[in-house]
């Protein structure tokens, strides 16, 4: 039983069915497979989450999602976007994803959804700050409810290390870096990858509470 704490008469405290099943969706491009590792990362931070579903789409070189891709979109408690950072910005067929969810924000159907970031590129910087903003802003016009990293920065002090969780030190999403002679064997390294995997359990986690909560109100107004 969920109890609402300001309820003080406790007959009067509703009960809600235990908590039902949250979805995030993890909708990403990646051009040679780079960004596709911390999607995978981010899927499975989400996927670890007791009660939440999480599913992969991809967005194609031409910047189409399959008609399931799009269906699973629309259901989802919360969307995850990621994007490689080209040109200091989204991927090309990342943006024209965006650009096809014009109707959907005409009707703001995924107002009130949970909505988070990951980018990767070569530099350590690479400008790949703008994509996240890109994309928070893009969640901000559907009316969403934007979820920041909730991390605070790795590898910041002399007695920092690579392999600090949150190397990059990113707070409006997760950032990961990829050098850009190496394969995605190899790249992004591990502790980019465990950012992602925090992010997706975060947006996870806070999908499921939101999800209970709302159940609950819900309830109370019925
Ligand atoms: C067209 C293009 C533009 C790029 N622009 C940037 C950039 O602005 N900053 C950066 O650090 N890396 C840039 N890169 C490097 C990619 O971000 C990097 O190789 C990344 O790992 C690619 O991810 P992917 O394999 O998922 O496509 C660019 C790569 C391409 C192909």
């Amino acid at each position: 039983m969920i109890k609402h704490p300001s309820w003080t008469n406790t007959s009067s405290i509703p009960t809600v069915a235990p908590m039902t099943s949250c979805s995030i969706a993890v909708v990403y491009h990646s051009g040679s497979g780079h960004t596709r590792v911390q999607a995978e990362a981010a899927f499975d931070g989400a996927a670890s989450v007791e009660d939440a579903s999480a599913h992969l789409i991809s967005v194609d070189a031409a910047g189409q999602v399959d008609d399931v891709g799009w269906d699973l979109l629309d259901a989802a408690d919360a969307i995850i976007l990621g994007a490689p950072t080209y040109m200091a910005g989204p991927s090309a067929p990342f943006k024209t994803f965006l650009d096809a969810t014009s109707a959907r924000w005409a009707e703001q159907r995924w107002c009130d959804k949970l909505a988070a970031g990951f980018t990767n590129s070569a530099g350590l910087s690479g400008d790949k700050l703008a994509t996240l903003q890109q994309l928070a802003l893009f969640a901000m016009q559907h009316g969403m409810i934007w979820i920041g990293l909730g991390l605070l920065p790795g590898n910041h002090t002399s007695g920092g290390s690579p392999d600090d969780l949150n190397r990059l030190a990113a707070f409006l999403g997760a950032m990961a870096q990829s050098n850009a002679d190496e394969g995605p064997q190899l790249v992004p390294p591990p502790a980019d990858r465990r950012t992602a995997q925090h992010l997706g359990r975060r947006v996870a986690l806070l999908a499921a509470e939101l999800r209970t909560a709302r159940a609950v109100v819900a309830e109370v107004g019925s």
